[in-house]
């Protein structure tokens, strides 16, 4: 855990110990896309008290001796992991989500009109990330492999065809923010995922995947912007760190 918690940003706190994802999200703190705010700040806005939140973090048990946090792996395992635990699940579940809210569509639609905007919605979330994805595993993902190697290796100035690697990341952090807007106007439109008293058992699987997907895009976001891609900046202003951390 850091130093001075109301200093650090939630993004540096859960990049420190992932288990303060959990106590976040009992405040309704967001901290994927609104990771770079100071706890102060991200408290005022999910109208949580600072002092609970801080008290909640401090409950949580000592780490075992030798433990280390995704935030403490080295580059290569942590896109490894991206890929296979975030990526690999966003493009398993798009088409059941899909399918199924296309279900709930055509026979639910008539008494729960939001369902045809949700779909909608859904659709396009899953095609923008699609893209997103690959522009990630064929071109940035890439690079920051050969930063970081570049770096292990003790090389000079790495050369970057982006000018710098920052350009291609607010690139990216634009699209994650797109992506939580979207889920955002999916939980409001499905009022919290909640399912109505008509509601069949495809309703309520649709909804527990829904709630599941959006906490995983939480989760995933929060790996990038918090721990992947300032690890990516700091590389490229440093490039003789060692061990590509
Ligand atoms: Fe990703
Ligand atoms: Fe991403």
């Amino acid at each position: 855990m850091v130093d001075r918690l109301e200093d650090a940003t939630v993004g540096e706190i859960v990049a420190a110990d992932s288990r303060a994802a959990g106590v976040f999200d009992r405040f309704g703190i967001d901290f994927c896309c609104g990771g770079r705010r100071s706890l102060t700040d991200a408290c005022r806005s999910a109208a949580a008290d600072p002092s609970a939140v801080v008290n909640a973090l401090g409950t949580l048990p000592p780490r075992a001796q030798g433990h280390t946090d995704v935030g403490d792996w080295r580059l290569d395992r942590i896109i490894d992991h991206i890929i296979a635990t975030h990526h690999s699940y966003v493009r398993s579940v798009i088409p059941t989500i899909s399918c199924h809210l296309a279900t709930l569509r055509d026979v639910h639609g008539a008494r729960h009109p939001e369902l045809a905007c949700i779909a909608t919605v859904f659709d396009e979330l899953g095609a923008d990330l699609e893209q997103h994805l690959a522009k990630e595993e064929h071109v940035i993902f890439p690079y920051i492999r050969d930063l970081a190697e570049h770096a292990e290796r003790g090389f000079g100035v790495f050369l970057s065809p982006f000018g710098t690697v920052e350009t291609p990341l607010a690139m990216l952090e634009r699209e994650h923010r797109e992506a939580a807007d979207e889920m955002r106007v999916i939980r409001e439109l499905t009022d919290g995922y909640a399912v109505p008293a008509d509601g069949c058992a495809t309703y309520a699987a649709c909804m527990s995947e829904l709630e599941e997907f959006e906490h995983d895009l939480h989760q995933h976001v929060h790996l990038e912007n918090n721990v992947l891609f300032p690890k990516a900046v700091a590389l490229e202003h440093a490039p003789r760190l060692p061990n590509g951390r």
